[in-house]
């Protein structure tokens, strides 16, 4: 995401090298990992000590979802060790090293701006108002490449029927942790902090806007946006707040980091959209990390059916 010519953008970035590592590693496991698959050891336990300790928290009673792809899930170890989370770092294999000693509890979510209550939610009061549902989503980033994750969560909606918004309020924002004690990237002024998000509120209420605490059946590694963040599959991967401290309800679009850094390449909705490129780059393919091939990217990341209705009439080229 970093402002760079197409010129300084390394392959790495688009087939990043531990993704290669990890596959020929995980060639050379198969022979491993089917042995802990008869043995009924976790799959999880083949990942690297390091990662797995950061994440280990079962999550209990989790219910499949109607929403789940059926596609093939991506390792766990590349979707915790190839990560954008500028807060820490620039280079996406560092967050894994750097987050964890992220403090994610206590934690608390405050609810502000334009509802009937102002009030402050502790994390883990939030994930008992729903039951946790694991919902594996195509999840496409705008540099070019995707994961097929099964996160774990419940739909923003449970959480914004709560906060109870007034009529006036027509957009949500989310406001991310920015504590430079914690989080060494916010030394450098790459982006303005706190990194802020903010959607419509029908796309808010979108029953596949997830708010998500887990991954893998397992409470969220630091890395990926422990202990709350969001998912919206049918958005690049930008839009997907981490570590969320605040959820303020507004009458005006709320600002987000991206399109403040660079208004011209970075939109508000930023629906994945094959048709429309990055002024930089294609958005007509994306790599699946783990993979070699490209695969064509899909109008709304594929799921169309359910958002493209709350777009209706909208000039998606404007509104990029
Ligand atoms: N949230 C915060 N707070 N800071 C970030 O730098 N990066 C975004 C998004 N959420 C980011 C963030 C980007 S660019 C992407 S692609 C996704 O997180 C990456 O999520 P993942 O690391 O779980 O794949």
């Amino acid at each position: 995401m970093l402002i760079k010519k197409s010129s300084d953008i390394k392959s790495s970035e688009i087939t990043p090298k531990n993704a290669l590592l990890n596959r020929r590693t995980f060639l050379a496991g198969t022979a491993v990992a089917s042995a802990a698959v008869a043995t009924g050891l976790a799959w999880r336990e083949l990942a690297a000590p390091s990662i797995v300790a950061q994440a280990n928290t079962k999550i209990d009673g989790i219910q499949k979802s109607k929403f789940s792809t059926s596609e093939a899930i991506t390792p766990f170890k590349d979707v915790s060790s190839y990560n954008n989370y500028y807060e820490f770092s620039t280079e996406k294999e560092e967050p894994s090293k750097l987050a964890g000693n992220l403090k994610t509890r206590p934690w608390t979510v405050a609810i502000d701006g334009l509802v009937k209550k102002k009030q402050t939610f502790d994390v883990d009061a939030i994930m008992k108002m729903a039951t946790p549902e694991e919902r594996i989503y195509r999840h496409r980033c705008v540099e070019g490449w995707s994961i097929v994750v099964p996160w774990v969560g419940f739909s923003l909606s449970e959480l914004i029927k709560r906060a109870d918004p007034l009529p006036k309020a027509k957009y949500v924002e989310f406001t991310t942790l920015e504590d430079p004690k914690q989080m060494p990237g916010l030394r450098v002024p790459v982006l303005k902090w706190p990194y802020l998000e903010g959607l419509r509120m029908d796309e808010a209420m979108n029953p596949l806007a997830l708010l998500c605490f887990g991954m893998y059946g397992e409470a969220l590694p630091n890395q990926n946006g422990a202990p709350l963040r969001m998912v919206l599959p049918w958005k690049y991967g930008f839009k997907s707040a981490k570590a969320i401290v605040k959820i303020s309800f507004t009458e005006q679009q709320p600002v987000n980091t991206w399109n403040l850094s660079a208004p011209s390449e970075y939109g508000f909705y930023s629906n994945v959209n094959p048709t429309v490129d990055h002024p930089r780059w294609s958005q007509k393919t994306e790599r699946r990390l783990g993979e070699f091939r490209k695969r064509d990217t899909l109008m709304f990341n594929g799921y169309g059916d359910q958002v493209a209705s709350m777009y209706s009439g909208m000039d998606l080229r404007k509104n990029f």
